[in-house]
């Protein structure tokens, strides 16, 4: 499949995840195989253009992750734009444009969603990315804003007059939030009118889900959720895509998981001489002390979600949303996942 000039090995995509899908998430994911594409949280165009550090770190990737996605958020076609430029100069293989996020707080701006509700105006920020940039501009969107304006056909429709190289949707309506349940019958619609590659989303837990909802006419399949309890749903979904029983996971490799991704969040933002970079440089026991604390937060965001994958998952989660450590935390993974012995 191909997105512009962009190949993926596989339809099968990390979807974009607030909060969530960091770049420690989107290596570990890609290590297991079966991933097409990973996109990274949505970023402030605001704050890219303004050079926000913190901001910047949002959009920030390694070379194995790619192909990568760098997903924007923001209104203004100017601003939108410049983002754009940002983003390729960082050298992401493609930007793509917010255009789903519910959230008062992005949606009052014109932003996320809210574009939906101004198709001409969402139609001239891709407009004005497309003439700004040479990587391929992408747009996720929703169904609609609500039951009575579903008007993801149309949008689509419009952002690929405008250059738009691929369109993924959502689908439910802003309104709906996560309530009820992905509407594909729309997102097949969509799939079959545009010339440019529709990837679905929504609701795809199980690997079978992800290869099933191919079946829509989709050229790819996005997965949130599903990928957060299962990291190794996209490489099951390839496992039987290929006519392959899909993997088993054992407790102890989803042990790893968590150390993996732990260590890689201790290493991650470590900055020569300046310490650690979500924290202001101080003593190095208070940067040490910062540098815990967010990755403990970071775990429990992520096993709010990996934890619902297995049995006494709840047990798992109550323990880790009450490590008071780094040390701590390590002990109740330990105890959890490696203390009983392998089974011969
Ligand atoms: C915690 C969380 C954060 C999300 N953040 C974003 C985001 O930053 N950008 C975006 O386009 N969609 C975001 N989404 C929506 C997902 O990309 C996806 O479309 C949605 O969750 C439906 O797919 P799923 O049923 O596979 O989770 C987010 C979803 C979740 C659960």
């Amino acid at each position: 499949m191909k997105i512009g000039n962009v190949t993926l090995a596989s339809p099968f995509v990390v979807a974009p995840m607030a909060g969530m899908t960091d770049s420690a998430f989107r290596r570990l994911v890609k290590r297991h195989g079966g991933c097409g594409l990973v996109v990274t949280e949505m970023v402030s165009s605001e704050g890219l253009v303004r050079g926000i550090d913190r901001t910047l770190e949002y959009a920030e990737y390694t070379e194995e992750e790619r192909p990568v996605s760098i997903q924007i958020f923001g209104g203004d076609p100017a601003k939108m734009a410049a983002a754009a430029q940002i983003v390729e100069g960082m050298g992401a293989d493609i930007v793509d444009v917010n255009m789903g996020c519910p959230v008062p707080k992005i949606a009052k701006h014109s932003a996320g969603c809210s574009l939906m509700r101004e198709p001409g105006h969402a139609a001239s920020v891709i407009d004005a990315m497309v003439k700004a940039v040479n990587i391929p501009v992408t747009v996720k969107m929703r169904a609609g804003w609500n039951d009575s304006a579903r008007n993801a056909p149309e949008l689509a429709k419009r952002v690929q007059d405008s250059g738009a190289a691929a369109v993924s949707i959502h689908g439910r309506t802003a309104e709906q939030s996560y309530s009820g349940v992905a509407d594909w019958e729309l997102v097949s619609r969509v799939a079959n009118a545009l010339t440019i590659p529709v990837l679905g989303s929504g609701d795809c837990i199980e690997p079978e889900q992800v290869v099933d909802r191919m079946a829509a006419g989709v050229s790819g399949v996005l997965v949130g959720r599903g990928v957060l309890r299962n990291p190794w749903v996209l490489a099951q979904a390839a496992d039987i895509s290929a006519d392959r029983p899909p993997r088993r996971v054992t407790l102890r490799e989803r042990g790893r998981f968590l150390c993996d991704y732990i260590e890689l969040l201790l290493n991650e933002r470590v900055d020569e001489g300046k310490g650690f970079r979500h924290f202001a440089p101080g003593t190095a026991a208070g940067v040490a002390r910062g540098r815990d604390r967010w990755v403990i937060n970071k775990v429990r965001a992520l096993c709010a979600w990996y934890s619902k994958g297995f049995a006494g998952g709840s047990y798992l989660r109550t323990r880790v949303n009450t490590a008071a450590s780094l040390g701590e935390l390590l002990e109740i993974v330990d105890e959890f996942f490696f203390a009983v012995p392998v089974a011969s």
